[in-house]
């Protein structure tokens, strides 16, 4: 991406302080009201009314900001401010709504509520560029109540099967299922596919999730890349039987073959520094006191910077899964469904963010993400780039999720001045 011209902006004085900062805190606690466990920041996607109140609530914030709502046949938002010249494609900036099992409030929502400000403060001082800005609020990132991570950037880019949309959840509800009780349209995905050139750039804030920026004593990086990931579903079957009368050296129990499994994998990624495995879910049948386990099914989260290592990697616990399993004389099955590349982000949209970043006085750490994020996916249709915020102890889906009301001001302030810097560097009129 070449700059094209190097344009100041000369409208209102900046002021001093926290212009940003208390309001958009206020907001972010407002919108952790919407979850559907009290007393805990539980907002999966498609999760019932607390996920449509969500969407009313950043629907009536993007309309108040003077935004254009469109929602999308998968229930994503989208507010556009547009820039001098109707029609000409859009700057995107934005996160996710929905929220793993009992979250933080600042994972998806600080990325999202902080896009609204920069628009509010475009519109508070008239300020129109040349490029529309749009506010993206995607509906699924976490994966929380569907197999289906990142779901909805994923539809934006094309890269959604319609069978991915008759994934189940626990209960056995599909994706289709939920989306029209949630007055969505399975049907209708692909007409969420955004034509290459609609969106010249894709800019997200995010928390760090890591502790690197504050054990530096930075407020905020330029996010250069996104490690890749792999995830599998194990399903371990044994023999169920009498927790009183089968001899220890006659048993099938498939939770003691799972956990040897869960030992291997964590020894297999600890003994590599640019690896990372969790099994974050495990569920036993029949899960009885008095019955030796006959079923285990569990996940494999797989992620590393390197893709060449990953798939070594994800090769070699397969096979050390299978070998536990002849061991023991269970059977096991995998489904690996699903495999992100690690994904560079763009080079100008970096040095955008990197440049914004120092014009809000802060020195532009540059930095790779572990997580995953909307970004990764939207490097496929645009340039696209990241800015992370200093979170508390690097703590990340995790209630105790913390950032100060002073990064969240810069936080929003460095997105104003990415988006403008964006728009200088990209405009061909
Ligand atoms: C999203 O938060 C992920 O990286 O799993
Ligand atoms: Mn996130
Ligand atoms: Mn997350």
């Amino acid at each position: 991406m070449a700059s094209k011209r190097a344009v100041t902006h000369n409208g209102k004085a900046k002021p001093k302080g926290l212009q940003f900062g208390p309001a958009l805190m206020e907001r972010l606690d407002q919108f952790a009201t919407h979850t559907e466990v009290p007393g805990q920041l539980t907002r999966r996607y498609l999760g019932g009314a607390p996920y449509l109140d969500a969407m009313r609530q950043v629907e009536a914030w993007m309309k108040e900001a003077g935004m254009a709502v469109r929602i999308d046949p998968l229930l994503s938002l989208f507010g556009r401010y547009e820039g001098t010249k109707p029609g000409r494609p859009a700057i995107m900036i934005g996160s996710h709504i929905d929220t793993v099992v009992d979250a933080g409030r600042y994972d998806g929502g600080l990325g999202v509520l902080a896009a609204i400000a920069v628009v509010e403060e475009l519109a508070r001082t008239g300020e129109r560029l040349d490029h529309a800005v749009e506010v993206a609020a995607f509906g699924e990132e976490e994966g929380s109540r569907f197999s289906a991570h990142i779901l909805t950037s994923s539809a934006l880019v094309g890269d959604v099967k319609a069978a991915l949309l008759d994934t189940r959840d626990a209960d056995g509800i599909s994706i289709r299922e939920a989306l029209a009780a949630c007055g969505g349209d399975a049907k209708a995905y692909r007409s969420c596919i955004r034509k290459k050139g609609d969106i010249a750039a894709y800019l997200e804030l995010h928390i760090e999730q890591g502790p690197v920026l504050e054990a530096k004593g930075l407020a905020l990086a330029a996010v250069t890349a996104i490690n890749g990931s792999v995830r599998s579903r194990v399903a371990v079957t044994g023999f169920a039987g009498h927790a009183g009368t089968v001899p220890m050296n006659a048993r099938k129990d498939a939770l003691a073959a799972a956990s040897e499994m869960v030992l291997a994998i964590e020894r297999l990624a600890g003994a590599e520094t640019e690896l990372v495995a969790t099994v974050g879910r495990m569920g036993v049948l029949p899960g009885a006191q008095n019955v030796i386990p006959g079923r285990v099914e569990f996940t494999i989260d797989m992620r590393s910077p390197s893709d060449a290592l990953r798939k070594r990697a994800h090769a070699a616990l397969l096979a050390e899964l299978r070998a536990i399993a002849r061991r023991r004389g269970v059977k096991v099955e995998i489904d690996t469904f699903q495999e992100n590349a690690a994904t560079a982000l763009d080079p100008g949209v970096i040095e955008a963010a990197g440049e914004a970043i120092e014009a809000c006085g802060q020195q532009p750490l540059r930095l790779s993400s572990g997580a995953g994020h909307d970004a990764g996916i939207m490097a496929k249709l645009c340039p696209s780039g990241m800015i992370f915020v200093r979170c508390k102890d690097g703590v990340s889906h995790n209630p105790a999720e913390s950032i100060t009301v002073a990064d969240a001001d810069l936080g929003v302030r460095a997105m104003l001045e990415a988006v403008r810097c964006l728009d200088r560097r990209l405009s061909p009129w």
